[in-house]
């Protein structure tokens, strides 16, 4: 166990401690005990059990093919690893299509998988399963901007609120999210201006993937830093492993970047 592991324990009181503060949120996915103990030493703030895991992982062409069952295992294979991070575990297509499945499958994450926190790719439409969550005890955080599950409807994998009305629309639906109890929110894909509003009009922590530098932290995809993902990596990611002796030390960099604000860089956003 590496230094960083005398920090404590990452909770949603910390999160928003660490918001309030300026302190950068430092994020990434892990699918993995193996890992996610090198990304736990290596000092990262919170683990997504992303579904990700179909693409990177299980090697399909979206995340639309993946289980809850899927997520429940690899979520406790994750939390086996995990020490001192926040999991959370993602609620995959079609999870949470009526309160009810939310529920049971929210109680699936966090009871067989160990989760900490579910989070949920969102619209306008799914405010109510969202309170209703909440209402039950489950932290979680809302997915807005680029939501891969809809990949389908959306016609591919693009940038989302680039006009003045959807971007307008978005900053409703974080307002919305916040005040139906969401915990946090992820913003993927998003111009950099509209994530950095988005940051400062609502009080719960903003993480962001492709939203530019001014969310309160960063998440990447485990894979997309160690270089090891199929086709060309994404604007907004960066090859940590390049240059580092190990997996720990490819993490342990990416943290003390986005700590101190050097990741993302222009380069690595969306106007
Ligand atoms: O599934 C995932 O890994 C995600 C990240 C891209 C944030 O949702």
């Amino acid at each position: 166990m590496s230094v960083h592991n005398t920090r404590p324990r990452t909770t949603v009181t910390s999160l928003n401690k660490m918001k309030a503060e300026g302190q950068k949120i430092a994020c990434l996915t892990a699918y993995d005990a193996s890992f996610a103990e090198q990304l736990d030493d290596a000092g990262v703030d919170v683990l997504l059990v992303g579904d990700s895991l179909g693409m990177v992982v299980q090697g399909l062409d979206s995340t639309v093919p993946v289980t809850i069952d899927d997520m429940v295992y690899h979520t406790r294979a994750t939390a086996r690893g995990v020490n001192k991070s926040l999991l959370m575990a993602d609620m995959p297509f079609m999870s949470f299509c009526t309160e009810e499945q939310a529920l049971t499958n929210a109680a699936r994450l966090m009871q067989e998988g160990g989760a900490h926190m579910v989070k949920l790719e969102t619209t306008e439409g799914q405010i109510g399963i969202i309170r209703r969550l909440v209402d039950a005890g489950v932290p979680v955080c809302a997915h807005l901007g680029l939501r891969p599950q809809s990949v389908h409807k959306l016609g591919g994998y693009r940038v989302q609120g680039r006009d003045a009305e959807s971007g307008e629309s978005m900053l409703k639906e974080a307002v919305a999210l916040e005040e139906a109890g969401a915990d946090c929110l992820l913003l993927e894909c998003v111009p950099a201006a509209l994530a950095a509003r988005i940051t400062q009009t609502v009080g719960i922590p903003v993480i962001g993937i492709g939203a530019g530098a001014d969310t309160d932290g960063q998440i990447l995809v485990l894979y997309d830093i160690l270089g090891i993902s199929k086709g060309k990596r994404p604007k907004f990611s960066k090859d940590y492993l390049h240059g580092q002796g190990s997996v720990l030390a490819a993490a342990e960099r990416y943290v003390s970047d986005v700590k101190a604000g050097v990741f993302p860089a222009a380069e690595h956003s969306f106007e």
